[in-house]
């Protein structure tokens, strides 16, 4: 079978993710960006679309023409992906569910927990995938450290410490700079600001290592930049429906950090430690060992790593090609659909709707919490009680 048809909607010239998503796809040779409505400036979108050498009748001005024109061609696109501010993903996404495209959302998947609700219903009628980008599960190692989990290297998993912190709102004299002041605007960003933004990145990871959900939580959230109406830093501790102990630190204002997303994993008979800005070593210490570093594209991982890894040891594989990952396995899900054969197990790796939905309840449950004064707040959507 030859390249999958694959369009996107948002990720214009100068956005921050666009760029990511393009190297992605393109990674394996499995897609051929074939449409696209790029940019909320139509002229600017169609004149990006064109220079990126789509055709001039698939370079379309909105994502309603471009939802129009692709859905009765017998070419039409097999995969969307969705890379438009947080507001829009919900109509956007839900529209080309219905008219039976595959969908890949960027994060969060929506703004309220009945959109997402309303998403996983689209997406179970029309059977179409849809997928939602917590790309940092792509990482070879992220994946070996899940495969070490459930095949009990490290025995039951106790707790969990993780981290999203970055330092690049911490600076008072940008309060006004509009890249920054939206994500602290409730009418464009939410009920959440940092947590929305960065934690559920590292609380899906936790939740995907584990192989468990989030069931309650206690949030503190603080603005530490006066006038901000939304978080800028926040604490959550968590209990997964397996008893493990998830405690979350996320920030927008800890100078001196980069990327900044970390996770430490605790278990009976031994811990794992790793850092997305040093992804190609995890280090594994087994109860009363001394500490192993493992390195990706090294001897003896497991499958699920090392269908997750392209270039030899040493080299190192960054953020795009943990993405790619996302869309190599949505390319098998969707080729074995369309053969009417199973996919691969190893492909059933990517975030789904569902994942989706699961973030955005833990995130309503945080801010209800953090109003509360750190209550412990159920944080299951209703629908997954
Ligand atoms: N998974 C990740 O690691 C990650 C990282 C960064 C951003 N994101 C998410 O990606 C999304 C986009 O973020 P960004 O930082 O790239 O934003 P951005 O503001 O840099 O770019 C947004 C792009 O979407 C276009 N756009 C806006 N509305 C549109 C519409 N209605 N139709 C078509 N195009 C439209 C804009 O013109 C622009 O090109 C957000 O939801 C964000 O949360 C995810």
């Amino acid at each position: 079978m030859g390249r999958l048809n694959w369009g996107m909607i948002g990720g214009g010239q100068g956005s921050q993710i666009g760029p990511a998503h393009r190297i992605s796809a393109a990674v394996d040779g499995l897609y051929s960006m074939v449409a696209g409505a790029l940019d909320i400036d139509a002229a600017r979108g169609r004149d990006f679309a064109l220079s990126l050498g789509i055709a001039p009748d698939r370079a379309y001005a909105d994502w309603q023409s471009m939802l129009a024109g692709e859905r009765d061609r017998a070419d039409r696109v097999d995969l969307v992906t969705v890379a438009t501010p947080n507001a829009t993903h919900y109509q956007i996404t839900k529209a080309f569910l219905e008219a039976g495209i595959n969908v890949l959302c960027e994060k969060p998947m929506t703004v309220t927990v009945a959109e997402a609700e309303d998403i996983v219903a689209a997406a179970a009628r029309s059977g179409a995938v849809c997928a939602v980008n917590y790309g940092y599960t792509g990482y070879a190692l992220v994946r070996h450290m899940r495969a070490m989990v459930a095949r009990g290297d490290i025995g039951r998993v106790r707790l969990i410490k993780a981290e999203f912190a970055h330092g690049f709102h911490a600076d008072a004299a940008d309060l006004d700079n509009p890249r920054v002041r939206w994500r602290y605007d409730p009418a464009q960003a939410g009920s959440s600001a940092v947590f929305a933004d960065c934690g559920i990145h590292a609380l899906h990871m936790a939740c995907y290592v584990a192989g468990q959900q989030p069931r309650e939580l206690t949030a503190d959230f603080v603005s530490c930049l006066p006038g901000r109406a939304l978080e800028d830093d926040a604490m959550v501790s968590l209990r997964l429906d397996g008893g493990t102990v998830v405690r979350l630190w996320t920030s927008a204002v800890a100078v001196g950090r980069m990327h900044g997303l970390n996770i430490q994993v605790f278990g009976e008979t031994g811990g794992l430690r790793w850092a997305q800005e040093w992804p190609n070593q995890l280090f594994y210490t087994p109860l009363g060992q001394p500490t192993r570093t493992l390195e990706r594209g090294g001897p003896g991982l497991s499958p699920l790593a090392d269908r997750a890894s392209r270039v030899t040891i040493g080299h190192a594989e960054g953020m795009p090609l943990a993405f790619a990952n996302i869309y190599a396995d949505l390319a098998e899900v969707i080729t074995a659909a369309k053969q009417a054969r199973p996919p691969d197990p190893l492909a059933l790796h990517y975030p789904t709707a569902e994942d989706g939905l699961r973030s955005i309840a833990a995130i309503a449950a945080a801010v209800a919490s953090a109003e509360a004064g750190g209550a412990w707040t159920e944080a299951r959507p209703p629908s997954l009680w």
